[in-house]
């Protein structure tokens, strides 16, 4: 597969500058087809319907790692989620934490048929400043069914999802008292990726990870900022940007 880069013009002799993923080293070392996380990150795909591309099997194998990591090393702490859409990446870590017989709760929040939530002037920078149709339509690209994400991820019963809008929804009883080991964050947007940082960041456990999805991401310039200043008020012991979006903070 060649991706376009609308960013590079063509070189003198006019060929196209793109990407050439199938080229990428990951996928030459499995030939085979049997990528242990490739097959987890299908399977997840497949039964919570959602979209796939190359960049997102990519963040999530960050997330796949870190989820592994976390829940291997002895980490101690729940694991929470904001963001869960259809539940791609939900199913794809529950079933990851079933197979190694994890002991924890993992928290789910979304709005889930209210989709993202507004964008403000941070989201508005650059490729994020969408047309008002744009918005509306990434707005509700993201809206989901409760009750059938609830369906598709009953064979884990140690997830919990909780609908609402971030950071009201982080009111459910009990969670402020919990401890955190990962938390993913993946709402696309300034207010709801600054809220979670809030309300996640003084609960994580020593060696905890927060693993942020849009990180660097153009269409949603408001994550980065988000992060960028929550960072400058309290230093990660490690932090890790991924070249096509996505970061890691190790607290
Ligand atoms: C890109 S999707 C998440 C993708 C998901 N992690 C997956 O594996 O497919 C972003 C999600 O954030 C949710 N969201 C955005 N802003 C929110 C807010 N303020 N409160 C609750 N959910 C929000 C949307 O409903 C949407 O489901």
């Amino acid at each position: 597969m060649r991706f376009r880069l609308p960013f590079l013009k063509s070189n003198k002799r006019g060929s196209e500058r793109s990407v050439d993923f199938e080229r990428i080293d990951r996928y030459a070392r499995h030939a085979d087809d049997r990528d242990p996380y490739l097959g987890a990150y299908f399977e997840a795909a497949r039964a919570t319907g959602s979209s796939d591309n190359v960049f997102k099997q990519n963040r999530f194998f960050t997330l796949y790692q870190m989820a592994q990591r976390v829940s291997q090393s002895g980490v101690p702490g729940d694991f929470a989620e904001c963001g869960c859409w259809r539940g791609h990446s939900t199913y794809m870590v529950a079933d990851l934490l079933k197979s190694l017989k994890w002991q924890g709760r993992f928290w789910v929040f979304d709005s889930f048929e209210g989709g993202l939530s507004d964008k403000v002037a941070q989201d508005r920078i650059g490729r994020g400043d969408s047309s008002p149709e744009d918005t509306k339509r990434q707005k509700m690209k993201f809206t989901s069914d409760y009750e059938q994400v609830q369906a598709v991820l009953s064979p884990f019963p140690f997830v919990s999802l909780h609908k609402g809008w971030i950071p009201g929804v982080f009111n459910v009883p009990g969670l402020s008292d919990r401890r955190f080991s990962l938390v993913h964050i993946d709402v696309d947007l300034y207010e709801p990726t600054r809220d979670s940082l809030e309300f996640f960041y003084p609960r994580m456990n020593p060696g905890g990870v927060i693993v942020i999805d849009d990180y660097g991401s153009a269409t949603f310039p408001g994550s980065k900022l988000a992060v960028d200043e929550y960072m400058a008020k309290t230093k990660p012991s490690f932090f890790l940007e991924s070249h096509l979006m996505g970061a890691v903070l190790v607290v």
